[in-house]
């Protein structure tokens, strides 16, 4: 049932490629219009919209992060992203104009589950990304937007966020484009590429096995940061959480900038930072960032753009992921450090599938 590999995440890991294809599929027709079919969504509608809520847990937080980048920069309307269990309790500004997105690969999360309701009764057009059809989440909204990452087994969530963040730029795209905020251009572009990132992932998988000596350098670290900024502040928080909870590893991310506003009193001799820097708008800035830790003894992994080598006299490492639109990296920077998450929890012995503590779905508070 794990297809060869030694354990379901390897396995998820490994199905990206086409849970990302077949997202991508079942939302094109003809070539690049994007199709909301069973999804109630007119012009009217998203004009209408005056805010956007993001609700979620865990990693699904995680890809409404880097979903409000999109949705902002597409479709321009302010975006809120929160979790599950704070937003259910704080009495949040929900009304009639309010688009509230619920993201959960179960559909059974708990507090999800109560986030939603509470914006329901407030009038809220409500619409799912959920995995698991017929479930909870997705039976109470008014629109759902499946991932077709298939079964997701293993605890750790892989396949899932990266469906995710396929759903979500699709919708941000749909949605600047019937409100007018992205031209013609611009979407062609975006879908041109969205169709590549399946063969670049799996282009970024193939060379798993560098991945897999730099886990063998650093798995007896007891603690690591990773830090990125814009679209790569996500994937910072995904690759930090993914590293705990499998590997018990003590890591912990943060917006690069925020760094010197306290955090990087933490840096010291040796300190394993794990830079994201795949932004070509933000890349002098995270450069500096670099520059900063190092300079108090840092040890950094930096992920970057192939081209993009003026990071190798900064890092001590680099691991490059194919050129791709800044918007879209994510779907790609994610996956080194799902394989350094994995590779570095198998040589400390650590039981990956099921690590200690956690559930596949929390349906308890
Ligand atoms: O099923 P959901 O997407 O609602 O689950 C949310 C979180 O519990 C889940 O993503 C959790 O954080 C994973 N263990 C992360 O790998």
């Amino acid at each position: 049932e794990k297809g060869g590999y030694e354990h379901f995440m390897l396995k998820e890991i490994h199905e990206q490629p086409k849970g990302l294809e077949d997202t991508l599929n079942k939302r094109l027709k003809d070539g690049n219009i994007i199709n909301l079919d069973g999804i109630n969504m007119t012009k009217k509608d998203i004009e209408g919209f005056n805010k956007v809520y993001i609700v979620a847990c865990g990693t699904a937080y995680h890809a409404g992060l880097v979903g409000k980048a999109a949705i902002e920069k597409m479709a321009r309307i302010p975006v809120e992203v929160d979790v599950a269990s704070e937003f259910r309790y704080r009495d949040p500004f929900v009304d009639e104009s309010t688009l509230f997105i619920a993201i959960s690969q179960s559909g059974e999360t708990l507090d999800t589950l109560a986030a939603l309701r509470e914006a329901k009764s407030k009038g809220a057009r409500i619409l799912s990304v959920v995995n698991v059809v017929g479930s909870s989440v997705a039976r109470e909204s008014d629109d759902v937007f499946y991932t077709w990452a298939g079964p997701e087994i293993s605890v750790a969530s892989t396949k899932a966020y990266t469906t995710q963040l396929m759903c979500m730029y699709l919708l941000a795209l749909y949605m600047g484009k019937e409100k007018g905020t992205i031209d013609g251009t611009y979407y062609a572009k975006v879908i041109e590429e969205l169709k590549t990132i399946p063969e670049k992932l799996q282009h970024i998988l193939d060379k798993e096995g560098d991945i897999e000596k730099l886990a063998d350098i650093f798995y007896k670290r007891e603690q690591v940061f990773f830090i990125g900024r814009g679209p790569d502040s996500g994937v910072a928080y995904e690759g930090s959480l993914k590293l705990k909870e499998i590997s018990y590893i003590n890591s912990f991310a943060i917006a690069a900038g925020e760094l010197k506003h306290g955090t990087i009193a933490l840096i010291e001799d040796d300190t394993l930072v794990i830079a994201l820097a795949t932004q070509d708008a933000l890349f002098e800035k995270m450069v500096s960032n670099v520059e900063e830790i190092k300079a108090r003894g840092a040890r950094v992994i930096a992920i970057a753009k192939e081209g993009n080598t003026e990071i190798e006299k900064k890092a001590d490492i680099v691991i490059y992921i194919p050129q791709c639109m800044d918007e879209l990296t994510p779907l790609l920077s994610v996956v080194p450090l799902q394989l350094f998450a994995y590779f570095v929890a198998k040589n400390r012995g650590c039981n990956i599938d099921k690590p200690k503590n956690l559930a596949k779905s929390v349906t308890v508070e």
